[in-house]
């Protein structure tokens, strides 16, 4: 079954278009589970408390660690046993995200985040990526009522470096990217997203 991650800069709308998504896949009777990173293990959550506290100062290579920490055991213990028992897999956020938020946005070489990540994720690489791609003056407006993280004070001019990364990153591995304007309505995004999942055979 295919393994389906959802991309985005903050605010872009992954969490909404999960549920949604979810709701969808419910109603088709299909199996299947859904995360998010860091997290989705006990291991994972803590590692995602310690990324997301403004009390700390941690470093874009220490951030590279952390979430490759993550994202194995998430691996190891979530996913490939999912996958392995036929189940549809959907995760906000997954390599990707260290590649475009630690690579493109805070400038640690890709090829160093490839080496950190390969032996985590087990050649496991997603079937199907869905970017929603957003300016992100728009999802500070989305996002102002929201108490901010760590990751998310860091600032506008990251969250446009992250953007063009996850850009470039959709034109490069183009045979597994739908990239979908976020502004539209969540249920055509969906519809667009269930549309693309059907036309998947793994
Ligand atoms: N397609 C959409 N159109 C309009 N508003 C949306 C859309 N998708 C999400 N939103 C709104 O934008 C805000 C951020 O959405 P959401 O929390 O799903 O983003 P996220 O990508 O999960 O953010 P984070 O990276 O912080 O987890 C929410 O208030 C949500 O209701
Ligand atoms: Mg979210």
């Amino acid at each position: 079954m295919p393994f389906i991650t959802l991309e985005g800069i903050d605010g872009s709308g992954k969490s909404t278009i999960s549920s949604l998504l979810q709701e969808r896949l419910r109603e088709k009777g299909l199996d299947f589970i859904a995360i998010r990173e860091p997290g989705g293990t006990p291991i994972g959550e803590k590692i995602r408390d310690l990324l997301l506290d403004p009390s700390y100062s941690i470093s874009p290579i220490e951030e590279v660690y952390l979430y490759a920490t993550s994202r194995a055991v998430l691996v190891r213990e979530i996913i490939l046993p999912a996958l392995n028992s036929g189940k549809i897999v959907i995760s906000e956020r997954y390599l990707d995200s260290s590649l475009a938020y630690q690579g493109y946005g805070k400038g640690v070489p890709l090829k160093f985040i490839y080496e950190v990540n390969r032996p985590a994720i087990m050649g496991l690489y997603p079937d199907l990526t869905i970017l929603l791609d957003i300016d992100p003056l728009l999802c500070i407006e989305r996002l102002k009522d929201k108490k901010k993280d760590r990751i998310e004070l860091e600032g506008l001019t990251l969250q446009k470096n992250v953007r063009y990364g996850y850009l470039k990153l959709a034109d490069f591995y183009k045979e597994r990217y739908l990239v979908i304007d976020a502004t539209k309505e969540p249920q055509k995004i969906v519809k667009e997203i269930i549309e693309k999942i059907e036309r998947l055979k793994r």
